[in-house]
C-alpha cells in the first residue's frame, strides 16, 4: 500500500545546528503516528518542514506516492496537510466560525466573499463531525483551551486536510480534556485521515498512536509499534541508555548549608525548622495550601518572620526583605515564572545557595522529602515543564 506521508532522507541545518540528519519514515493512511523524543530531539522541525514552514537542507517528502515541496504554509495546506501548533493562534474577539475561516482559501469563492452566514454554516459542517456542540457563531475567547483545539482541528476539515500534525497538542489540558481529544483523533483517523501526533507524554502516545517514531539529536532512532513496545523500551531509545525508574540518590554531605530553626510567619508557617546540606536536593512535599510557597516565600525574604532563624553556614541571617536573601545568596524561582510578581533579583550572585534550582530539580529526582505540617501524604505533582537538560530562563538568572 503506498503511505500517505513518506519523509526520505530529510535533513536540516540551522547556522551551527543539524537539527535533523538524514530522517526517512512511513505513515499509513489512516495511521495515528506519534512522534517522541526529548527536547531539541527535532520534532518540531520536522513538522515545520511538513507544514512548509521550513525547507529541508536536503530530503524529499511524498504524500500519497506523489513528491512534494512546499514553499510557504499555503502550499502544504493545498497539499491537505494541517498543523495544529501548541500555542493557539486564534484571534480572541472573532467568533469561531470567523477564526476557522481566517486566512483560509475559501474566504472568497470565485472572487466572492463567502458571506458570514455561509462561514458559519461550513464551520458548523466540519464542527458537527467532531463536536456537534459548539457555536460556531460564538466568541472564540468563550471556548475552553480544548473546545478551541478542537475548532482548530474543524478548521483543517474545511480545508480536507489528509494529513494532520499535531506539535505537543496537550499541554495545557486536563486529562479528561485530553479523553475527549482522544476521541476526536480516532474518529478523523477512522474517517481516513493521517494523525502526526507529538508529545513528550508517553502514556497519550501509548493510549492513541499504533506506531511511534522516536527521535534523539536530529535522527530517528526508530520505530515501535506501540502494542509490543514497552515504557522502558521507548525511554531507552529516547535518551539513548538506561534510565533506573524510581531512583533516589541523595547528594547531601555531612555540611549544613541551611538551617531553619523554628520558622515561624503571619501567613501560614509555624514553627518549621529543617536542615539543607551543601549539595543536597531537598524537596518539600504537601497539599495545595499547607505553606509550601509561603515557606520558600519566607526564605527569600519576601515575607517577614515572626519567630524561629534561619543561619546559613552556621550564621544567623536576618533577611528582610528580597535584597538582604540575595546577599546571603538564596534565590527564588517562584511558582509563576512568567507572571513576574515575585521578589526580582537585584543583581548576579555566583555564591548563591540556590535553593530553588535544587527544588526544581527535586521534582526529577528528590533526595529527601520534608513534609509540611498539617498535609497529607504529598500528592505526586505533575512536572510543568522543562524536562532534564533544558534550563527553565527563570533559573537562568540565578
Ligand atoms: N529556527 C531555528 N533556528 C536555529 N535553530 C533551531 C531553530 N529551530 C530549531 N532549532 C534547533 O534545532 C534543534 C531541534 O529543535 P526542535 O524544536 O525541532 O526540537 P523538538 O524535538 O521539537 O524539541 P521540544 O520537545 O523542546 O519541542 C534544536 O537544537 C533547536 O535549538
Ligand atoms: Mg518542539
Amino acid at each position: 500500500m503506498t503511505p500517505r506521508l513518506r519523509f526520505e532522507a530529510i535533513s536540516k541545518s540551522f547556522p551551527g545546528v543539524n537539527a535533523l540528519s538524514d530522517v526517512s519514515f512511513d505513515v499509513a493512511p489512516s495511521e495515528i503516528h506519534g512522534l517522541l523524543g526529548e527536547n531539541g530531539a527535532g520534532k518540531s522541525t520536522l513538522l515545520r518542514i511538513l507544514s512548509g514552514v521550513f525547507r529541508p537542507t536536503s530530503g524529499s517528502m511524498f504524500v500519497d506516492g506523489e513528491n512534494v515541496s512546499f514553499r510557504k504554509p499555503m502550499d502544504a495546506r493545498g497539499a491537505g496537510i494541517a498543523m495544529i501548533h501548541q500555542e493557539l493562534q486564534q484571534v480572541p474577539h472573532l467568533s469561531v466560525a470567523q477564526n476557522m475561516f481566517l486566512g483560509h482559501p475559501l474566504t472568497t469563492v470565485g472572487g466572492l466573499f463567502v458571506s458570514r452566514r455561509e462561514q458559519e454554516r461550513r464551520a458548523a459542517e466540519a464542527l458537527s463531525m467532531i463536536e456537534p456542540g459548539i457555536d460556531p457563531a460564538a466568541p472564540i475567547s468563550s471556548l475552553k483551551v480544548a473546545q478551541r483545539q478542537i475548532v482548530e482541528i474543524a478548521r483543517a476539515l474545511l480545508d480536507r486536510a489528509r494529513i494532520i500534525a499535531m506539535d505537543e497538542p496537550t499541554s495545557s489540558l486536563t486529562p479528561s480534556e485530553f479523553e475527549r481529544l482522544a476521541e476526536v483523533i480516532t474518529k478523523l483517523s477512522a474517517s481516513g485521515v493521517t494523525i502526526i501526533y507529538v508529545s513528550h507524554k508517553m502514556d497519550e502516545v501509548f493510549r492513541i498512536c499504533q506506531r511511534a517514531s522516536v527521535m534523539r539529536d536530529g535522527k530517528l532512532v526508530g520505530a515501535v509499534d506501540v502494542q509490543t513496545a514497552s515504557h522502558q523500551d521507548v525511554i531507552t531509545m529516547m535518551v539513548g541508555r538506561e534510565l533506573m525508574q524510581e531512583q533516589h540518590v541523595s547528594h547531601a554531605t555531612a555540611t549544613v548549608k541551611l538551617e531553619a530553626r523554628g520558622l515561624s510567619s503571619l501567613t501560614k508557617i509555624r514553627d518549621a525548622s529543617f536542615k539543607l546540606h551543601r549539595g543536597e536536593v531537598l524537596g518539600i512535599a504537601g497539599l495545595v495550601g499547607s505553606g509550601r510557597t509561603e515557606l520558600l516565600r519566607l526564605l527569600a525574604g519576601a515575607d517577614r518572620l515572626t519567630a524561629g532563624a534561619i543561619d546559613i553556614d552556621g550564621k544567623t541571617v536576618n533577611l528582610r526583605n528580597p535584597r538582604d536573601a540575595i546577599s546571603a545568596g538564596i534565590g527564588l524561582v517562584p511558582e509563576e515564572r512568567k507572571r513576574g510578581d515575585h521578589p526580582r533579583p537585584l543583581g548576579h550572585h555566583q555564591h548563591g545557595t540556590c535553593l530553588a534550582r535544587k527544588l526544581l530539580q527535586s521534582r526529577h529526582h528528590s533526595g529527601r522529602q520534608v513534609a509540611q505540617h498539617g498535609s497529607g501524604p504529598a500528592a505526586p505533582r505533575q512536572s510543568q515543564a522543562f524536562p532534564v537538560g533544558q534550563t527553565d530562563p527563570a533559573l537562568q538568572r540565578w
